[in-house]
């Protein structure tokens, strides 16, 4: 796997604890088996012990020493479900209500997270990306310096050469319409993202347009959000508005943008709203064999990620390694 060693070897010098929301499903047990095998990432599994340890039994998975908590007998339950009240009752949270809330294991194991019980967390196996990312914006939030919650992919795949062809790819999963100043801030945070996966970020803002050849709306807001993401980032080669095959495509790029550095070139691709970036990162990953890490959720105050429900156990294990070495 790509640039994992370096996120290892950081967890060994710095172990983490990750909230894994759904203790019983098997492909959760899988991933926590081989966490606890390793000793740099220690996972805490969400769910009734009984049930959890029978699930383990009947999958043939190890998890001797994971922590279990069940929410309904935690023992600093009543702390928990005080301290999000706090949080939330300027929003008309009542403490019934938050009773109950703190039973559903997203936004208790949140809690967790924004109590420091654990580093960070890992759900949505069995549930929707917005079931995940809510509770994080509820109770985590944004950034100080931030405006937006947001998030990227990054895609893998092996090169001609034996080098991985690492790309990233934003916001495909977050914010469905962005503003042109959003997609500045999320040109931004892709590019500190892309840096850690080893990428030198080559940003194209993506359109139909390549450079006023297409005319409309969305196509001013992704030349405009090019600029000013050129200004506010001076150091990064940025360019666009351009179409895919003139991002990607160095034949391309001569004829459409000959004068651009990124044309041709571009590996970290910034969509106009979250149709395009979804289904663009979905044909990268079904039709281009790309390997497809995220959504990674940017511009949180601690990591909160959420997996796809069509995941597999290498994907769990790879996602919690990756969150807990963004922590
Ligand atoms: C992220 C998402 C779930 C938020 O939806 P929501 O919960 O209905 O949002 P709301 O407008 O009710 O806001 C809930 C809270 O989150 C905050 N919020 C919403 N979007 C946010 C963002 N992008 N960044 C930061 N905070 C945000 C709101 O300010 C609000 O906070 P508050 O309750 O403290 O005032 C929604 O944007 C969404 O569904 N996105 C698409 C998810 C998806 O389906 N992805 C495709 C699959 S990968």
């Amino acid at each position: 796997m790509f640039g994992f060693g370096a996120m290892i070897q950081k967890l060994k010098e710095n172990p983490k604890t990750i909230v894994l929301t759904e203790g019983e499903d098997p492909r959760i047990l899988e991933a926590a088996s081989r966490l606890l095998a390793s000793n740099f990432l220690t996972p805490i599994l969400l769910g009734d012990e009984e049930e959890v340890a029978k699930a383990a039994e009947d999958a043939g998975y190890n998890i001797r020493g994971a922590l279990v908590i069940n929410p309904k007998n935690y023992e600093r339950l009543q702390e928990v479900i005080e301290a999000f009240y706090e949080i939330r009752k300027e929003k008309g949270m009542t403490m019934e209500k938050a009773e109950k809330m703190m039973l559903q294991r997203n936004y208790f194991g949140t809690m967790l997270v924004k109590m420091g019980i654990a580093d960070c967390l890992l759900g949505g196996a069995t549930y929707s990306t917005a079931d995940t990312v809510r509770p994080a914006l509820q109770i985590i939030k944004t950034k100080p310096h931030n405006s937006i919650v947001s998030s990227c992919f990054i895609l893998v795949r092996p090169g001609a050469t034996g080098e991985n062809e690492v790309l990233a790819m934003a916001d495909c999963a977050i914010n469905i319409q962005p503003s042109e100043d959003e997609l500045v801030e999320i040109c931004g945070e892709t590019i500190n993202c892309a840096r850690i996966f080893g990428v030198d970020p080559k940003v194209a803002f993506l359109s139909y347009s390549t450079l006023g050849s297409g005319k409309g709306d969305s196509v001013d807001k992704m030349r405009n959000a090019a600029q000013k993401a050129k200004e506010e980032f001076p150091d990064v080669p940025i360019d666009g508005e351009f179409q895919f095959d003139t991002a990607v495509s160095p034949r391309v790029a001569r004829q459409k943008a000959p004068d651009s550095k990124v044309a041709g070139y571009a590996n970290t691709f910034i969509f106009p709203d979250i149709n395009a970036g979804n289904l663009g990162y979905k044909i990268a990953q079904r039709m281009g064999n790309f390997e497809a890490y995220g959504p990674i959720l940017l511009g949180l105050n601690a990591q909160i990620n959420d997996l796809s429900r069509g995941c597999n156990a290498l994907e769990v294990y790879s996602m919690a390694i990756i969150t807990a070495a963004l922590t």
